[in-house]
């Protein structure tokens, strides 16, 4: 199963744009006198509806980070994901173990990219468990599909999602994992909003992300990671998530554990 979401997305917006047409609905009638103020008060209107837009909606912290996942060529990325020498791959059982999935669970792979972890964890939730593979680029998540069914597994769900939302229904995830995928959201206050509304009481959520430290990170890391450990940690803590466990399993990824907690006043 795939769902292409985009709802709440068309919504806010379209909420918005409601909201300013009534607010200046009665300036627009005073001003409608001649042709000229006519055209003046359309421009005028537009500009504003224009700019009320621009400052409601959160800006991209990163924009253009995912340009190469627009259309991905599904071939070079599980070369890419899935070999020998990424420290991720060289320690995905050690990462899944480390996840503390369980038969029944509820996990969305968010960010799933190749579907490394997806199919690690489908069978792990057996029985009665279900796997979201959620990700924005289709390509991904279609070749996911066809990979867990030529593999038996039939308990994972596919969504494509937009920038800002997972496209997870309210209360119905146990762990949100994120592996390699933090520093790509580009609305990581909306998208973590969502992940906060699909996450049940109990819910975990699980980031894994490259060190980012100047004194010992690549030059790569350093260009293409927005934030470090405690950037990250203290965007968790913003958005509702309290940190339980920094686990010391790898050297240049951190694996960083949350529960989900009240959010901050104001945040
Ligand atoms: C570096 S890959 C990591 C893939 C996989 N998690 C792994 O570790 O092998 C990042 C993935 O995140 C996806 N992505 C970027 N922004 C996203 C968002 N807001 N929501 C879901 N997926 C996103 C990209 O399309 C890409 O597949």
């Amino acid at each position: 199963m795939v769902s292409i979401n985009g709802d709440k997305w068309c919504q806010s917006t379209f909420s918005a744009y409601i909201s300013v047409k009534c607010a200046l609905t009665p300036f627009y009638v005073y001003t409608m006198k001649t042709k000229h103020s006519r055209i003046r008060t359309i421009s005028l209107l537009a500009g504003l509806l224009l700019a009320f837009f621009a400052l409601a909606q959160e800006q991209s912290v990163r924009p253009g980070i995912n340009r190469h996942f627009v259309d991905p060529d599904w071939h070079r990325w599980v070369n890419t994901f899935e070999r020998p020498g990424r420290e991720v791959y060289d320690k995905r059982h050690a990462i899944v173990a480390a996840s503390k999935v369980r038969p029944g669970m509820s996990v969305a792979d968010i960010g799933a990219g190749t579907g490394l972890f997806t199919r690690l964890f489908a069978p792990a939730v057996e029985p009665g468990g279900t796997v979201y593979a959620i990700d924005i680029a289709s390509k991904f998540i279609d070749n996911i599909l066809r990979t867990c069914r030529e593999q038996g597994l039939s308990n994972v769900t596919g969504i494509v999602n937009t920038p800002v939302d997972t496209g997870l229904p309210t209360d119905a995830i146990d762990l949100a994992f994120i592996a390699d995928t933090y520093h790509h959201f580009e609305y990581p206050k909306q998208t973590l909003a969502s992940i906060h509304e699909a996450l049940r009481s109990e819910g975990r959520v699980i980031i894994i992300d490259f060190r980012r430290d100047p004194r010992v990170s690549s030059n790569w890391v350093m260009g293409h990671v927005r934030g470090n450990k405690a950037q990250v940690m203290q965007e968790l803590r913003a958005a509702g998530f309290r940190l339980v466990d920094d686990k010391p399993l790898m050297r240049t990824n951190y694996f960083l554990e949350f529960v989900k907690a009240a959010k901050e006043q104001g945040k």
